[in-house]
């Protein structure tokens, strides 16, 4: 049995989708509701930490005593991340960053003109690799969405991106995930996993929380 509480503790955590525009009305974005970035930025509140919450467009209101930073691209998430993540205990990467951006920004309106069009796209700095990179980094949480081979992919994942923990679940066939009220979890780490049944994501992000806070203190003890 671990310590629930997390009294004193720094926590950051990325919700949300990004936004990434390719002239002044369009962009494009994904189905991220933020209710799970959400749910976990008000069970860690509930248990005491100071907790900065760096957001995506969603329709969510920010839990009360959260420090909220709005963003939208993938690159102003990255730059108010790193900003924070120096100082913090504990970084959460539950937002659904754009992998691609538009290469170039129209200033003006693109127009209708042929029968096909070309986007060309430039890759996004991952965000988790880059806050687990840093010297002091903090206990750092992952998420991985996936449609199959979700084991595989996640502690791949887990490994590659040098994370402490990493939370992933079934998308597309399944029920639950991105845009739903409710979802399950399988939850890896160096040395274990576990798994969270479907429920709603407030029951969901209280139990992931509780867990984190399990190995965040048994990594701060060791
Ligand atoms: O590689 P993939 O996008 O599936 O990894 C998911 C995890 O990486 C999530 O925690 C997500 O928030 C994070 N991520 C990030 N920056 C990116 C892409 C993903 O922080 N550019």
């Amino acid at each position: 049995t671990g310590q629930a509480t997390l009294a004193g503790v720094s926590v950051v955590i990325s919700a949300g989708p990004t936004r990434e525009p390719l002239d002044p009305v369009r962009f494009i974005s994904n189905r991220s509701s933020g209710k799970m970035g959400y749910a976990l930025a008000e069970a860690a509140l509930r248990v005491g930490a100071n907790v900065t919450l760096i957001s995506g467009p969603v329709n969510l209101p920010p839990p009360s005593g959260v420090k909220l930073v709005k963003v939208e691209t993938a690159q102003q998430m990255y730059d108010a991340v790193l900003s924070q993540s120096g100082q913090c205990d504990i970084y959460i990467g539950a937002a659904a960053v754009a992998d691609y951006r538009p290469s170039q920004i129209e200033a003006r309106k693109i127009k209708k003109q042929h029968d096909h069009g070309v986007i060309t796209l430039e890759k996004n700095p991952d965000i988790i690799a880059a806050v687990a990179d840093q010297p002091n980094r903090p206990f750092v949480v992952g998420f991985a969405a996936e449609t199959d081979d979700l084991e595989n992919y996640a502690t791949g994942k887990l490994r590659s991106k040098k994370l402490d923990m990493i939370a992933a679940n079934w998308v597309g066939q399944h029920e639950g995930g991105f845009d739903s009220d409710n979802n399950a979890l399988q939850v890896y780490w160096s040395g274990g996993s576990q798994h969270l049944p479907m429920t709603d994501k407030h029951h969901l992000a209280e139990q992931l929380l509780t867990l984190i806070s399990e190995k965040f203190h048994e990594k701060n003890t060791t």
